[in-house]
């Protein structure tokens, strides 16, 4: 086991996988545990995840935005949806147990990318190609979804000299 800060910092984007290895239900069980336990605001609790093993529904997945070919050979898509309704915070709360899980995913010396379902241009509709192959409630959104499998090669952790610094502020902007 990493520090937390560790994790952070050796958690990469991956997205290339050795096709479909077996996850441990260990390691999925931890999977669950960090999306669960994320910060929600007001304690509402409103994100939903949906565990994804299965390869042909990942298949489906992996087409419904044009950023999502790894899910296919990934062993596992972990998918965050919410209903609006329920808490004007749904993102940030979807986003809190999405970096969790890709925190704890690091941890385990596993590999994981967050994929982009949220719409931002009408024109692509994943959100509604993802309802329709999970079955998702229409008056649900759908944040993202992670690619999780194990990493065909290592990637270099994140370095101290590439921190922007620039971005931080003391006490003021
Ligand atoms: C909100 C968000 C959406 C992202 N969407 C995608 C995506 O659709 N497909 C993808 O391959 N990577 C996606 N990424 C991963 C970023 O490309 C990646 O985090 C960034 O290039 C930095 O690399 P690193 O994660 O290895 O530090 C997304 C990341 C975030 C935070």
């Amino acid at each position: 086991m990493k520090s937390v800060l560790d994790a952070i910092r050796t958690r990469r984007s991956h997205r290339s996988f050795v096709p479909d290895a077996e996850l441990e239900d260990w390691q999925i069980e931890n999977i669950v545990k960090a999306a669960l336990w994320a910060p929600s605001a007001m304690h509402y609790e409103v994100c939903n995840i949906i565990l994804v093993r299965d390869k042909e529904t990942r298949k489906e997945l992996s087409l419904a935005t044009p950023y999502a070919l790894m899910i296919e050979n990934a062993s596992l898509a972990v998918v965050l949806t919410a209903k609006p309704d329920e808490s004007d915070w749904w993102m940030e709360d979807c986003s809190a147990a999405a970096e969790n899980i890709l925190i704890e995913v690091a941890d385990m010396g596993l590999g994981a990318c967050w994929v982009q379902v949220r719409e931002i241009s009408q024109e692509l509709g994943p959100e509604d190609k993802v309802r329709e192959i999970l079955g998702i409630p229409e008056d649900y959104r759908v944040l993202c979804m992670i690619a999780v499998g194990l990493p065909k090669k290592e990637k270099k952790a994140h370095t101290e000299e590439e921190m922007n610094r620039s971005r931080v502020h003391m006490e003021r902007f």
